[in-house]
């Protein structure tokens, strides 16, 4: 059987699965397959092993002529058509659970960076702009005891609650379902997004990107918030609408934003939200921490041969 892998894992995991099927995978650590060669060699794969980069749309499924199983290293699929997948009985796997942590603990360091406007400190020495100490220099906003407002309490919602239960925060959240255990374990209180909104010192975005979440973040979202409140974003770009949130920031409708993720990745230097000093921004590395991703990593080839060979996935989609 014939597997194609989009981006490159470590040789420990690897080389198990080249000893039993054929593998095309890219020759560098530093780039990922492009779509040609994709397109390409999907025509007779067995498996797919791919990421949040690529496009599985209609024209990939169209190539396709074998495929039975397409494994994400993500916990997100919003890049993967499930409609067409479904029409054609090819399995989805993701890799929940193993990213948790890994990605509260980014969202986290985020919302801290940009509330006390780590990065801007950073920068002012590199460029020799520091002065000396000044009483109102670099000041930002207060963590500790301040409200936090988390927008989709799933895993990681939950483990940005209890990260911020460690600074005494007050949690609110909003979510399509309540969760009575971050109700009852971590005292989060349930509100409608308005509220939490208008009330949180923090808001922090990690909602799935579906169609009722495309650009729930906009201007009349923003005009809610404080004037003194941070936004955080570590779900996915989509969800926020880029022009209203870049209104919001330089009118001073909102303090700043912390974001991890963009609608078209990568962005580069000259992207509109950077030119705002009032933004930190980073390279879409929720997860990136070594151990989280060998684990995703190890947990989707388990997907993709589980698949192969007939057995249910281990987190399976559809
Ligand atoms: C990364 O964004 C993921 O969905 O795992
Ligand atoms: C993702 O793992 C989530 O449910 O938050």
């Amino acid at each position: 059987m014939k597997l194609i892998m989009t981006c490159k894992i470590p040789d420990e995991l690897m080389n198990p699965i080249k000893e039993k099927y054929e593998v095309v995978t890219v020759e560098s650590d530093h780039a990922l397959m492009s779509r040609k060669r994709l397109l390409g060699e999907i025509v007779d794969a067995d498996g797919l092993f791919t990421n949040v980069a690529d496009h599985i749309d209609e024209e990939l499924f169209e190539q396709a002529k074998k495929l039975k199983v397409i494994s994400t290293m993500a916990v997100g699929y919003d890049n993967i058509d499930l409609q067409e997948a479904k029409k054609r009985g090819i399995l989805i796997g993701h890799t929940p659970g193993v990213l948790t942590e890994a990605t509260a603990d980014l969202t986290f360091a985020l919302l801290m960076a940009t509330g006390r406007r780590v990065k801007e400190g950073a920068d002012a020495i590199q460029n020799n702009e520091w002065k000396g100490w000044l009483p109102f220099y670099l000041t930002g906003q207060e963590i500790y005891g301040k409200t936090i407002g988390i927008i989709g309490m799933g895993r990681i919602g939950v483990g940005v609650a209890r990260r911020a239960r460690g600074f005494s925060m007050n949690i609110l959240y909003h979510n399509r379902s309540k969760n009575e255990e971050a109700e009852k374990d971590l005292g989060a209180t349930y509100v409608e997004l308005d509220q939490l909104l208008k009330k949180s010192d923090y808001v922090v975005l990690l909602a799935p990107s579906t169609k009722e979440t495309y650009r729930m973040m906009s201007t009349a979202q923003f005009q809610l918030m404080k004037k003194s409140a941070v936004f955080i974003n570590t779900s996915r770009g989509s969800n926020v609408d880029e022009d209203a949130l870049y209104e919001a920031l330089q009118s001073g409708e909102i303090w700043a934003a912390g974001l991890d993720v963009f609608e078209n990745e990568p962005i580069s230097a000259n992207h509109k939200l950077l030119q705002l000093n009032n933004v930190t921004a980073l390279p879409h590395i929720g997860s990136a921490a070594i151990e989280t991703r060998m684990n995703m990593a190890r947990l989707a080839l388990e997907n993709l041969v589980n698949g192969l060979e007939g057995r249910p996935l281990v987190h399976q989609v559809i």
